[in-house]
């Protein structure tokens, strides 16, 4: 619920209440909008009371307050910080003026109130109508020139988020530069905190990283035209003493697909800030008079009681509010990717023949990945020519498909629009399609460049290529790759001034191309991917309802993949697959049973040679994948409970649990990640159930209250042998 009102000293106070949270702001006698609090959920009222106007020598005094020597915009807390008129920490934006001057004071001008969560044109946002969500809109404008700030909020209560995103108006009659533009800013006055972050690799994304805010600036972002597999954007600041039950957190979820910063900074009064954006490095637009500059959105979200409790707030507003279609909320079908089975090496006989082996264990959608189309026998070309390749098929796209759904299964694609080989028909009737510098050679990387979707035409042509293929077969799915990122920031379309715009103007082109794709298949399941989850991030979950997590299938690894992913995003996003053993990134061995508890702790699929596996495993397949209909809706709806970290060097496991919110029913996984000898009993405590009520586990005879499941847990089965796995399915007796 949204308010506001003036107090007796002439000051507006805004005040927005989530179901459990509180967040607060006001808007001085001089104007100036200063942020009061963000936190537990506290009565109405107003607690500008704890604001504090510290004056430390060197921290300058605004000239509006002319004699308030303390009335200082470095130390007090701001609700959107600019750059040049005495804020010295990071700020949330930068204008190059067109005088040449670095510098904006802002100032209230007025505001509304509505119902039903804001969009904002051409980006990807959170949505929510008039019975759940409201959006507040603060205007703001330069006390010199004709520059609006419009700060929007969009409250979706049931889930404690609140996203802002800014608008930037320029009606000062000539051209500016927006130097700096993020999406949103936090000071909090006082508390002590951590940082979590997920940063990794390509096969080794979102690993957890805890640590203390000291004294300066942490920031992490990307600057590789992708999320990125490097830093997620995602991003939590929580007291020191947060753990998964208790203590405060504040979730950052950047609405994004680009180049991204989120920084945080503990100065000098100690007060922490934190801000979160379009990376400004590498960044420059030109606004003209007249020209509006829309940021994408942070969602943010607060708990008490803990990390638990956050990561479960940002899961069902991803599940409800943010994934759309018709796969938003219904069963994904189980699949078979032949990526890890044949690489490109296939024949459409090939294919035929593990579509009829994976059929029959209940398998229902066969995805023929990379190496269908163009010159594709490897990775050095073909990217652009979105032409089958019917001699290596042996058949047309239509009668594979054809042929593939006889054997009883749906068939998919896979494609990777962004992309062009300079070995391609596309790359030699356009090299300046591709991004590139002039008189530069470009930076290859997996022997492939980056198509120019800042431009139309060449969005256009590829939009149209992917339609004509899609309409040629009946695909039901489709994997949308991307396997590189983006140096050469440089469009042929674009005048020289303009080159700042092109990283942000590239993402905004993606967009327009997903959104034209996903409107005229609405049937078709999409899901996105960028060398596994490489662009794992709210933007893509916008368009399509699922990513591969990661080109890491060995679960002893994908448990920490998964775990990481856990906390900004929800199991029906993660899509998870058994493969090989030996696994074919590590050489691990591990048990066809630890895949699959792993793959079905998301979105379940097989990637392997099917035709390979011994009668034993296709039956092992068999069950998992009945299982994986069974429980499906459970992980993909129930509550989310991280039971251990496989972080922790002193327990040797990892365990989770889904649960149905109402507690009728559970499913919990371990995955024994290190063995040792002399073994000592492993228990755990079950979450979120009935105290009262009677429960089975895997459906023995004998039966629990819930409370004891609860508070005095359940003893982890203890097995010989490395990185075995079990999984505990309560049920109500
Ligand atoms: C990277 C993906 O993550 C893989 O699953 C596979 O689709 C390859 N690209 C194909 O080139």
């Amino acid at each position: 619920m949204i308010s506001s009102y003036k107090n007796d000293h002439e000051n507006t106070i805004f005040t927005i209440h989530t179901a459990n949270t509180t967040y607060q702001m006001k808007a001085d006698w001089y104007g100036t909008l200063l942020h009061t609090y963000y936190g537990k959920r506290v009565p109405d009222g107003d607690l500008s009371y704890i604001i504090e106007y510290p004056a430390p020598s060197f921290s300058g005094h605004s000239h509006i307050a002319r004699t308030s020597w303390n009335y200082s915009p470095d130390t007090y807390p701001q609700e959107c910080s600019t750059f040049g008129c005495g804020d010295f920490r990071t700020t949330m934006i930068a204008v190059r003026n067109t005088d040449g001057s670095r510098g904006l004071e802002l100032c209230y001008v007025d505001s509304e109130i509505t119902e039903g969560k804001y969009s904002i044109k051409g980006l990807p946002a959170f949505y929510g109508d008039k019975d759940e969500a409201q959006t507040l809109r603060i205007t703001l404008k330069d006390r010199v020139y004709d520059i609006y700030v419009h700060l929007y909020y969009g409250v979706i209560d049931k889930y404690d988020i609140i996203t802002r995103y800014a608008v930037i108006e320029n009606k000062s009659g000539a051209e500016i530069k927006l130097e700096k533009a993020l999406s949103m800013n936090l000071d909090i006055q006082f508390g002590k905190f951590d940082t979590i972050t997920f940063h990794g690799r390509h096969t080794s994304e979102r690993e957890f990283c805890r640590e203390t805010v000291e004294p300066g600036r942490r920031s992490v972002g990307s600057l590789r035209g992708a999320s990125s597999h490097q830093f997620s954007p995602f991003a939590i600041l929580c007291s020191h003493d947060a753990t998964e039950e208790a203590g405060e957190c504040y979730g950052f979820n950047f609405v994004y697909s680009g180049n991204f910063l989120w920084e945080v900074e503990y100065e000098q009064m100690r007060q922490t800030r934190v801000v979160m954006g379009i990376n400004p490095e590498n960044f420059c637009y030109i606004l003209a008079d007249g020209e509006t500059f829309e940021t994408p959105e942070v969602a943010m979200s607060f708990s008490n009681e803990g990390l638990g409790k956050l990561s479960r707030n940002y899961h069902k507003a991803i599940r409800n509010n943010l994934c759309r279609g018709k796969y938003k909320l219904a069963r994904r079908p189980s699949l078979i990717n032949n990526w890890e089975g044949t690489y490109m090496d296939f024949t459409g006989d090939k294919l035929v023949s593990m579509a009829e082996d994976a059929s029959k264990l209940g398998i229902e959608l066969f995805v023929m990945d990379d190496g269908w189309f163009g010159k594709r026998d490897t990775d050095t070309s073909g990217l652009g020519d979105w032409v089958v390749n019917e001699k290596k098929l042996g058949c047309t796209l239509s009668e594979l498909a054809e042929r593939i759904k006889a054997t009883g299964m749906k068939f998919g694609i896979w494609f990777e629009p962004e992309c062009i080989s300079e070995d391609s028909d596309l790359f030699r009737a356009h090299p300046d399609w591709a991004l590139t510098m002039p008189n530069r050679g470009p930076v290859r990387s997996r022997t492939q460049l980056v198509l120019d979707f800042a431009r139309e035409d060449v969005r256009e042509y590829i939009l149209n290529s992917l339609i004509k293929v899609l309409e040629s077969a009946d695909i039901s799915y489709v994997k949308w790759d991307f396997n590189r990122h983006i140096c050469d920031v440089y469009s042929n379309a674009f005048p020289a001034e303009k080159q700042g715009e092109i990283n942000h103007r590239y993402i905004l082109g993606l967009y327009d191309m997903l959104e034209k794709l996903t409107s005229r298949f609405p049937d078709i399941l999409f899901e996105s991917c960028s060398g596994g989850g490489g662009r794992f991030d709210c933007g893509m979950l916008y368009y399509m309802p699922q990513v591969w997590c990661s080109d890491d299938t060995d679960p002893v690894e994908r448990t920490k993949i998964q775990y990481g992913t856990s906390f900004g995003f929800p199991s029906c996003t993660v899509a998870s697959h058994v493969s090989a053993s030996p696994n074919h990134q590590t050489g691990r061995v591990t048990s066809l049973k630890t895949r699959g508890n792993l793959a079905t702790s998301g979105m379940y699929g097989v990637e392997l040679d099917i035709n390979k596996m011994t009668d034993e495993e296709k039956v092992g397949i068999s069950e998992q994948v009945a299982r994986y209909k069974e429980l499906a809706d459970l992980v993909m709806s129930g509550d989310y409970y991280r039971l251990t970290s496989p972080y922790d060097v002193k327990e040797p496991f990892a365990c989770w649990e889904f649960v149905r919110e109402d507690g009728s029913e559970a499913w919990v996984v371990d995955i024994y990640l290190r063995t040792v000898a002399n073994r000592y009993p492993a228990f755990v405590k079950i979450r979120g159930l009935i105290p009262d009520a009677q429960y089975r586990i895997n459906g023995s005879n004998e039966t629990y209250s819930g409370a004891s499941l609860m508070y005095c847990g359940i003893k982890l089965l203890h097995r010989w042998g490395e990185y075995y796995s079990d999984s505990y399915h309560i049920t109500l007796a």
